[in-house]
């Protein structure tokens, strides 16, 4: 029976080659997502400008970075300094100008839109500053949901949803609707349902700006426990320093840049 947490198969390099390089079966992409050979993120040169009406925002420019794998990395800088920009590259929500972006081997630049869907749905798990849970489904629903979208059987679901709710400490809630819960419980719900897909990434944007600070280190540490526990690697951004210890590596953002 499936038992959460367990090890993934590391697979000989070569095996599977990238998906940009090579489309390939849904059975074969799912496997090159866990192949750990190549980095989990790799980001090179990249610039970023967005065109706003006639004049041009220089959002990122010229970010070059690397993620391992099993890496806790925060991603540190004020408001308007790129990092969401830059996760929303790593996560295939939007292109570099220039510059390329890796993403478990995938160049995300050169996917088309289903393999990207597929690249999102099957190797990164998404969390936001502002929670984005689906406020008619239960706390078991909304955690369940990128399981039915994987077309997972009923009887597979159930076990992983039952246990991933219970590991963020709401096994209690499981009947609740996120309108009934507060902002720490509704992030735990968005780590859960972030984690139940077993991603080989997870990127959360500003996950703790939302939350009282002491609801925030809650959420970071639980962020923290579940990367010691399943080895997933998390990228999340912030601007409060007080988070930032938590984290294996820093990365500090500046005007679009990385400060040395
Ligand atoms: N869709 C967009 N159109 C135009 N400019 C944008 C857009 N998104 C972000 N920017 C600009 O890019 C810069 C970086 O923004 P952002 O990545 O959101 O920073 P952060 O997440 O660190 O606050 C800012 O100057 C912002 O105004
Ligand atoms: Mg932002």
């Amino acid at each position: 029976m499936y038992k959460y947490g367990q090890k993934k198969r590391r697979l000989k390099p070569g095996t599977f080659p990238p998906l940009g390089l090579k489309p390939r079966g849904f059975h074969a992409l799912k496997r090159s997502f866990c192949d750990m050979t190549t980095p989990c993120v790799s980001v090179h040169e990249v610039v970023k400008t967005y065109r706003l009406g006639t004049s041009l925002v220089p959002a990122l420019q010229g970010i070059s970075l690397e993620v391992a794998d099993a890496e806790f990395v925060a991603l540190c800088g004020a408001s308007g300094s790129g990092k969401t920009t830059l996760l929303n590259l790593i996560g295939g929500l939007d292109q570099p100008t220039s510059g390329s972006v890796t993403v478990a081997g995938v160049e995300v630049a050169t996917c088309t839109d289903s393999q990207l869907a597929e690249l999102r749905n099957r190797a990164i798990g998404f969390i936001f500053q502002t929670f984005n849970l689906i406020p008619v489904l239960s706390v078991y629903e909304n955690v369940e949901y990128p399981l039915v979208i994987r077309r997972m059987p009923r009887s597979e679901r159930q076990p992983r949803v039952e246990a991933m709710v219970a590991a963020v400490g709401l096994r209690a809630f499981m009947a609740h609707k996120p309108g009934e819960l507060s902002g720490g419980q509704m992030q735990r719900v968005a780590i859960a349902r972030a984690l139940v897909t077993e991603p080989r990434l997870v990127l959360a944007d500003e996950p703790t700006a939302n939350l009282d600070s002491r609801t925030g280190v809650a959420i970071l540490e639980l962020m923290q426990a579940m990367h010691r526990q399943h080895g997933t690697t998390f990228l999340f951004s912030t601007h409060d320093h007080q988070v930032l210890r938590y984290a294996d590596t820093v990365y500090q953002m500046q005007d679009g840049q990385l400060r040395a």
